[in-house]
């Protein structure tokens, strides 16, 4: 036996050289310091381990929490950004404690820190791992530059329901992008080693359901199948165990009647015996106080109870909440009763130690406040944010090729930029976007004018004003808005944009949602165009002249009016930063929109849930005289999941599988010839699709398995290929209640949508 060992450490040796065994004798060192550690801690120690509060800057005062950091009963703080801060309190736990072990600082880190990138569902629509990767990497290195050494991100949940406000924060529908997304994400937080000055560590959330949450209000009830938790919930969380991602949060709400925060389903059957996840777990804030509040646990101590052997390792709490802090408020007690056990608590205490040794934070607890400028301000990361923003924009129509606009155009003396969005910096951000540097932030109305030449006249009018009726919790921390305009102030303003679109040659409208209007406790009953604006692009848009609307948004919107009436749209998101840099670059064609929808985009609310991945029926929509199975609106979305134009055309011919029919378990390649048709360079998302046509269980109409982006030069052809194999065509059935892999046949397509024709077969068959 000891020479089989020996054996395999030599061949472990000879194959993966030195770095594998630096990864593990790095593992074995930091082991042996977590349990020397450990072995030291009284229980009031490990238990101050499992503590973490927010500070909020605006509200509170260090010596409010500096007593508790010094006792060694607070292990993590979150919500502060102020390096000077962070080692004022990181002192206190290294210098002053009885064990000297460091706090972990964490902030959610969602698309950029001083940097603000498009938001997440933005940079899905690049469909671009490898950039998504790159500005995670970004947001990583400015939040470390302060001293944060854990984000809250990335939010993997899927969402299938635009009306839920957080469907911003994620990638989308689908499972295969989300996972390659969530992976990439990983990668850029993390790196390859979390202890640089330049990373942090990653936590993905919220596990798991959050987004199917009912009639897509924030926080309610999921119940869902588990054949449709396997298949398409849990796909990217998987992805991102695979990836290596240090933590994990539990979500806010109940999965099919059990508080997410204390499934023990999820949190350890799945998590920790399916996937291996050896990180922590972090419960969201206050999801284990509001335990009681959901109705599942009689008290703090029961939620505590319930949440801690359910698998929640770290408590998030708000100091003074009298739901918070259970963890510290009864767990000695359960132990002392023997209902939690020294050795639970030890498991959970190894593991925030051993986060807080990974990160490297014993030997460097403290953050170099004099390079926070240097890195904050390093023009590589708005040039990144401003490519980013270029890839993750949308090109949803451009009938009579409205765009690009033509720079130095002689017809053209004079631009309107309409709408209470087009000069908005907060709102050309998005969501968790706290502490950037918001004047620096360029809107649509200032990217134009930088690009045009000086000679031409470009005004600017709001038309309407547009606001939340509800107001959103975070305005406490992002400052209100200015006061609603009085019914004469909304009259003569409508006036003056339309007026200011008369007397103008192009006019570009910047319409959709404020920032607050998506992401968290930002869901919407309507997905119209909130306020007036509609009714302003109607007014605008019959005044006959050259007209392209951009919206700034985050979600899917109702705009079926604009798409049967309007020319040109734009899909920018929320950009981040440099959106307006990136917007003019792709109206004035310095830069070819190639983004694609990862989500599929309903004609209005009363489609949703509609998705592309869908079962089919016994009458499906290519039935003669059965185009919908609505006989009012027609059932098919406005635009298909993976759409989106480009500023050229390609063709996609030539589909072949290299072996038409394989066995149970082998690969073959899909391939296909892309061929830019038009005059112009461009890039284009090759999108592979599959059906199993028959199985243990109904699958899906089509589901997405692969894809690439690829650069074309006007005329240029290349083959794209793609793999599929086991992973691919395997699924859970919620015949068998197991992971299956079944011969049958399987209909392929590859093309520019989830609804591209072109079309070949693939036989798998019995081993
Ligand atoms: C609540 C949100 O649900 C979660 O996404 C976030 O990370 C925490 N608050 C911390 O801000």
């Amino acid at each position: 036996m000891r020479v089989k060992v020996a054996v395999g450490l030599v061949i472990a040796l000879v194959l993966f050289d030195q770095p594998v065994l630096a990864g593990v004798s790095q593992r074995s060192q930091i082991d042996r310091r977590v349990e020397a550690l450990l072995s030291q801690m009284t229980l009031d120690e490990k238990i101050g381990q499992l503590h973490q509060l927010f500070y909020f800057t605006q509200f509170m005062k260090p010596e409010s929490l500096e007593p508790d950091i010094r006792a060694g009963k607070i292990g993590s703080l979150l919500f502060l950004t102020d390096p000077a801060l962070i080692n004022r309190f990181q002192k206190v736990a290294v210098e002053n404690s009885r064990l000297k072990i460091p706090l972990l600082f964490g902030f959610d880190v969602i698309h950029g820190f001083h940097t603000i990138f498009p938001v997440p569902l933005a940079m899905a629509s690049s469909w671009d791992p490898a950039l998504v990767e790159q500005a995670q990497s970004v947001a990583a290195r400015e939040a470390r530059a302060v001293g944060v050494h854990w984000t809250f991100a990335p939010m993997v949940d899927i969402a299938r329901d635009p009306r839920w406000g957080r469907i911003v924060e994620g990638a989308g529908e689908d499972p295969f992008l989300g996972s390659r997304m969530a992976a990439a994400q990983v990668r850029g937080f993390q790196g390859a080693d979390p202890s640089s000055p330049d990373h942090v560590l990653a936590c993905m959330k919220h596990f798991a359901g959050y987004g199917a949450g009912d009639g897509g209000r924030d926080y309610d009830s999921a119940y869902i199948a588990d054949a449709e938790l396997y298949n398409v919930y849990l796909p990217p969380f998987k992805s991102a165990v695979d990836a290596g991602v240090g933590s994990a949060m539990s979500a806010y709400m109940d999965l099919n009647d059990v508080p997410a925060t204390a499934n023990a389903f999820l949190l350890r059957d799945v998590l920790r015996k399916q996937w291996g996840f050896k990180g922590f777990v972090v419960s969201d804030a206050e999801a284990v106080g509001n335990l009681v509040t959901h109705g599942f646990a009689e008290d703090k101590s029961d939620a505590a109870y319930r949440a801690f052997t359910a698998g929640v390792d770290l408590e998030m709490s708000f100091p003074g909440n009298p739901i918070a802090s259970t963890y510290s408020s009864s767990l000695s007690k359960l132990i002392e009763e023997g209902r939690v056990t020294k050795a639970q608590l030890d498991e959970a205490v190894r593991r925030i130690l051993e986060a807080k040794f990974k990160l490297g934070l014993f030997e460097n607890p403290y953050v170099d406040e004099s390079r926070v400028a240097a890195i904050h301000n390093n023009p590589e990361h708005r040039r990144l944010a401003r490519v980013a923003a270029q890839r993750s924009t949308v090109l949803l129509r451009n009938e009579g090729n409205v765009l690009p606009l033509v720079k130095g155009d002689p017809k053209v003396s004079s631009v309107a930029v309409i709408g209470p969005l087009a000069d908005s910096k907060r709102d050309i951000r998005g969501s968790w976007s706290f502490v950037d540097d918001i004047k620096s932030a360029v809107t649509v109305l200032e990217g134009i004018r930088a690009k045009v030449a000086s000679s031409v006249k470009v005004e600017y009018a709001p038309g309407v004003d547009i606001a939340r009726v509800y107001q959103s919790p975070f305005a406490i921390i992002q400052g209100s808005r200015a006061a609603p305009w009085t019914e004469t102030q909304k009259r003569a303003e409508f006036d003056k944009a339309v007026s200011l679109a008369r007397s103008s040659d192009v006019i570009v409208m910047v319409l959709g949602e404020q920032e607050e209007m998506s992401g968290e406790a930002a869901s919407q009953s309507s997905i119209e165009l909130p306020g007036q604006q509609l009714e302003l692009l109607k007014a605008i848009s019959s005044l006959g002249k050259p007209l392209v609307l951009v919206l700034i948004n985050g979600r899917p919107l109702d705009i079926s009016w604009a798409a049967g009436n309007l020319s040109a749209i734009l899909e920018a998101w929320h950009p981040g930063s440099e959106g307006g840099n990136a917007v003019a670059d792709i109206l004035y064609g310095d830069a070819t929109p190639g983004g694609k929808l990862p989500v599929t985009w309903p004609r209005s609310a009363a489609q949703i849930p509609i998705y592309y991945g869908h079962n089919l029926t016994q009458e499906p929509e290519t039935r003669k005289n059965f185009t919908s199975r609505y006989w009012d609106i027609p059932s098919s979305p406005l635009y298909p999941f993976g759409y989106g134009l480009s500023y050229t055309t390609f063709s996609f011919s030539n589909l072949r599988v290299s072996k038409p029919e394989i066995k149970v378990g082998e690969n073959t390649e899909v391939l296909v010839d892309v061929e830019n048709t038009g005059r112009r360079a461009g890039e284009e998302v090759a999108q592979l699709y599959i059906h199993q046509r028959y199985g243990s269980a109904s699958r899906p109409v089509r589901e997405l398995k692969g894809f690439e982006r690829i650069t074309l030069a006007a005329g240029q052809k290349r083959t794209v290929r793609f793999t599929l194999g086991k992973p691919e065509l395997t699924y859970w059935s919620g015949a068998v209640k197991e992971w299956v892999q079944e011969p049958a046949v399987f209909d392929l397509w590859v093309g520019a949508d989830a609804t591209a024709p072109l079309t070949t077969t693939l036989r798998v068959v019995k081993r």
